[in-house]
């Protein structure tokens, strides 16, 4: 049973406030969880409420969500079944009442929901990932590491957000992660020796300045093949364009010129043909849905068209796409929906539709590691976590490791099979 529940303002990994909340139970348990925030965030996502406050965070304080959680949440949560996550979702989207969660804060509600989860693992004696998967959850997920960064989490002119390798090295989790440090620091590196900074944007990656979007592609192939491994064999490339940022009145802003989904499309084509380039995330706008559908028809059957902003982990905007044949794979961003039974619905339509599924952080994290267990507990294809540095994305690599070692020889890497 539910005893208390307590929301407060920490800070996230940019240094902005965020609600963090406790849940205790009769048990004598604690669960606790963070809620993440983005940057490049899309138009159809849940409500994050902030305070607006200019003389507290420059407006970006939580205590409004926080007072939500003590005066409206709690009483209504208190005194119920801990296990009874679907009830208890179902009960904080009624209180809320709003289709996107505007009235008490998709960040209040998001916290409370993973809050439980937590405590009711706890008091089941179990990990979350085992508690939320079940008896059958082994599958380790295979890590998109986003090591150049661009676009809004970088001030270094790239169009392109996230340049990502993706390494499937010895049908292991720990070997994957190991590769990818491999190739981070030989990439920073390369970049020493070329003059260009080695300083990280938001996620971890660095952010050169560099003079187009193909240079970077080319630099992780040199990383790739310095660190001595073989693209397109253990390593891979992923691509999180983010285009929603560069879309307006029709066109695509890209290297200064303004180009049609069709042409953006022809870019995509050659890359892939040229690199071993395996998954594009947002490679069209969030309400683009022509551009979506003609890519999928025609690259979708050998390359990875994964919808952020274009699906927002909502069951209803999964729908739509799924009926138009619009993208092939979701990414998974806990705080785009809000709470933990949404979340599942998502990938659940998702996966019996045959998309692959991609775990998220966001831009804006915190030392939470809850997303690590969701991916193995949702068997989920791959995870987006970051690059090999900054703590708040090395805590989910960190994570995904202990939970290898549990898992013992019951652990199955997703490797190739998780992009193919
Ligand atoms: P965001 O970026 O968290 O700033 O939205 C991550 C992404 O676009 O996938
Ligand atoms: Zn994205």
């Amino acid at each position: 049973e539910i005893i208390s529940v307590l929301g407060r303002e920490i800070l996230d990994s940019r240094g902005n406030p965020t609600i963090e909340v406790e849940v205790k139970t009769s048990a004598g348990n604690m669960g606790r969880a963070a809620v993440p925030s983005g940057a490049s965030t899309g138009a159809h996502e849940a409500y994050e409420l902030r305070d607006g406050d200019k003389k507290r965070y420059l407006g970006k304080g939580v205590f409004k969500a926080v007072d939500h959680v003590r005066e409206k949440i709690a009483p209504e949560i208190v005194g119920l079944n801990v296990y009874e996550q679907v009830y208890i979702d179902k009960i904080l989207r009624d209180i809320d009442g709003t289709e996107n969660k505007s009235n008490l804060g998709a960040n209040a509600i998001l916290g409370v929901s993973l809050a439980c989860a937590h405590a009711a693992a706890k008091d089941a004696g179990l990990p979350l990932y085992r508690y939320v998967g079940g008896s059958q959850a082994c599958r380790l997920p295979v890590p998109l590491m986003n090591v150049l960064n661009g676009g809004a989490h970088a001030n270094n002119g790239l169009d392109i957000q996230e340049f990502m390798i993706v390494p499937t090295v010895n049908n292991s989790f720990a070997e994957s992660l190991r590769a990818g440090s491999e190739i981070f620091h030989t990439l920073k590196k390369i970049l020493n020796k070329k003059g260009l900074s080695t300083a990280v944007g938001d996620e971890g990656g660095f952010a050169p300045t560099l003079k187009s979007n193909e240079e970077a592609l080319e630099l992780l192939m040199q990383a790739i093949l310095e660190a001595g491994y073989e693209a397109g064999q253990n390593v891979f490339l992923a691509l999180d364009v983010a285009s929603t940022e560069l879309f307006k009145g029709g066109k695509y802003t890209w290297e200064q010129n303004q180009i049609t989904g069709l042409e953006l499309q022809g870019i995509y084509q050659k890359w892939a043909e040229k690199y071993p380039l395996v998954s594009i995330e947002d490679g069209f706008a969030e309400d683009d849905w022509d551009s979506w559908i003609s890519a999928t028809s025609n690259l979708g059957s050998h390359l990875q068209l994964v919808g952020d902003d274009l699906f927002v982990t909502n069951p209803k905007r999964l729908r739509q796409g799924l009926e138009k044949k619009a993208a092939n794979a979701l990414l998974v961003k806990v705080n785009q929906i809000g709470t933990l039974t949404e979340t599942f619905e998502a990938v659940n339509l998702a996966q019996r539709n045959k998309m692959k599924t991609v775990m998220s952080h966001r831009s804006g994290e915190t030392e939470d590691v809850t997303i690590a267990d969701l991916a193995v507990a949702l068997n989920c294809h791959q995870i987006k976590t970051g690059s090999l540095c900054r703590g708040e994305r090395t805590a989910k690599y960190n994570q995904l490791l202990r939970i290898e070692e549990d898992l013992g020889g019951m652990g199955v890497y997703w490797d190739k099979a998780g992009f193919r």
